[in-house]
Formats: structure tokens, sequence, C-alpha cells
């Protein structure tokens, strides 16, 4: 289904218990955790909202579904043809291999379905960190923008986020109940964690980088998943801050969500796609 790179396993249990908490991202050097050395598992690709509520495409305009032959990744508009995500959703993949689909509530119909000429990953991506986890993607057209279809704003090089800062992410998950099929877009609203606090949480899986940015309560428990790989997480003026990126668990106490820090890339994004 939708991505991030995700622990399964023992989680699932937790999983259970906290009631549609989804199973989040797991980064790739928690190969390396216990849990994946007893089971050796694979990370795979999953990631839905978790404690949020359902809202319409009209509400976050700028979502996009990425897919293969289903939705694989969330994308965020950021002008009529171009498109940022997650590295780790185009890690390995052509652009012929991605469709986009856009201006729809619903990431399996409606709306349009594109297709990419070209990916541009970053060139630093690091997959056995998650460092740099960006990519942007070019439509094969432009689109025309509406209600439905909107780029967001992207923040200055030098923007500042405060602490706390109230942040809202959106993305497709499924639901844990296979005969829903209809997947609607949903978004759960997460505080900015201070990048101190985040990187002392995740000390024992490397840290968080520059690159980074953390959302999500400490406490757990509570609205404190994000969504989808590669999607957006604005603030309240709607700027995008991070794309969602990796984490600990989904909803688990001390690991906030992680998310691809926007500004630290911001040169970049205007370097290559002139946005
Ligand atoms: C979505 O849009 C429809 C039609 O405009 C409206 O009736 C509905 O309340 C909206 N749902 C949400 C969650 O905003
Ligand atoms: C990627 O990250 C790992 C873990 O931090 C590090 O050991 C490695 O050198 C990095 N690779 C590159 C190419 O920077």
């Amino acid at each position: 289904m939708s991505t991030k790179l995700v622990i399964v396993i023992l989680l699932q249990a937790a999983v259970a218990v906290l009631a549609g908490v989804c199973l989040i991202p797991e980064p790739v050097k928690r190969q390396r955790s216990l849990v994946n050395e007893l089971f050796r598992r694979q990370p795979r690709l999953d990631g839905r909202i978790v404690g949020g509520h359902r809202i319409n495409i009209t509400d976050a305009p700028h979502q996009i579904s990425l897919q293969t032959s289903d939705h694989i990744c969330g994308g965020s508009l950021i002008s009529k043809e171009w498109i940022i995500t997650a590295a780790h959703c185009t890690f390995g993949k052509q652009a012929n291999q991605l469709r986009v689909r856009l201006g729809t509530s619903e990431c399996s119909r409606n709306g349009q379905l594109l297709n990419i000429k070209k990916i541009v990953q970053h060139e630093k991506f690091n997959y056995s960190n998650i460092n740099n986890d960006f990519s942007l993607l070019q439509l094969q057209e432009p689109i025309e923008f509406d209600e439905t279809k909107q780029a967001v704003k992207l923040p200055t090089q030098d923007q500042e986020f405060k602490d706390g800062d109230a942040c809202y992410v959106s993305g497709w998950g499924s639901t844990q109940n296979p005969l829903e099929s209809r997947d609607w877009l949903r978004q759960v609203k997460v505080p900015l964690v201070n990048q101190e606090d985040c990187n002392k949480k995740y000390s024992r899986y490397g840290g968080v980088t520059d690159s980074m940015i953390c959302a999500g309560y400490m406490q757990g428990g509570k609205d404190a998943c994000q969504g989808d790989s590669g999607g957006p997480m604005v603030n309240g003026d709607g700027v995008l801050v991070g794309v969602v990126s990796w984490g600990f668990g989904c909803a688990m106490p001390n690991f906030p969500g992680v998310y691809s820090r926007v500004t630290h890339v911001r040169e970049w994004i205007k370097e290559h796609s002139g946005v």
C-alpha cells in the first residue's frame, strides 16, 4: 500500500492494541536492530495516517498519490509540473514505472492519472540512514490548477519553525479493514519537536540529521502518526515544512515521526525545478 520504511513484527502487537495505529516506516538502519536481527525481516514500505480524520482534496489540493500499479507514496505539487516526494519512494525506479494521481480525495479513482517525464532523486540520498530523503518528479505535461489541484507554498531557505508549532500531515493509508476499499484522504495534526530532543530519542538508531525535522507527541498513542511517505507536512500557514520520511513505530511514545526538512534543500529544489 502506501509507503514508508516499516518495522513489522513486534510492533504489530502494539498496533493492534493501539487500535487503528499503523505500521510505520522503519529506517533501514533498524534492519540491524535486535528485532530485525532476530527475525531477519526486511523493512517494507507502508505507512498510514493514525488518529487523524478524513479531509477533502480541496483541503490539501497539493496532495498527490504516487503509484505503480497501486498507491505507493504521497507527494506534493510545488508547481504545475513539479512534485516533491521522498527519495525512498523513487529509489530504484524509472520514470516510466510511476504515475501520479491528483485532484481526487480517493487515491484509487477520479481525478487525473498522469505520467512522469523525469525523476530527480537527491544525489546525496543515503538509503542506510535515510539522509536527504527527497525526490522531485516532473510531470509529462503541466496541469491546470483548480480547487482540487494547487501548488503548496515552499519555505524560504532560512525560514525557521518553532518547536511545538502545529503542523498537518496528510495521506492515504489503507485502513486495516480489507473490506474498506475506498481509501479517502486523511489528515492529522502534529506539533514540531525540538531537534535535540528528537536526536536524543533516536540516538540508538543513529539520531536525526540536519536534513530531518521531527513532529509528533512524546506521549504517543494519539494523533501521533504521520502520513504516507513522500507526503506533505505543512504548518498553519500552509508552508511545506517536511516530507514524510521515517520513524520508529507509529504513535509510539518517545518516537516522533521524522520528516525530510524542506528548508535544507530549498536551493536544490530551485536548481532542478526552477520553483
Ligand atoms: C467534503 O466535501 C463535501 C462536498 O463539498 C462536503 O459535503 C463534505 O462535508 C466535505 N467533507 C469534509 C471532511 O470536509
Ligand atoms: C550513509 O550513512 C551511513 C550511516 O550513517 C554512513 O556510514 C555512510 O558513510 C553514508 N554513506 C554515504 C555515501 O555518505
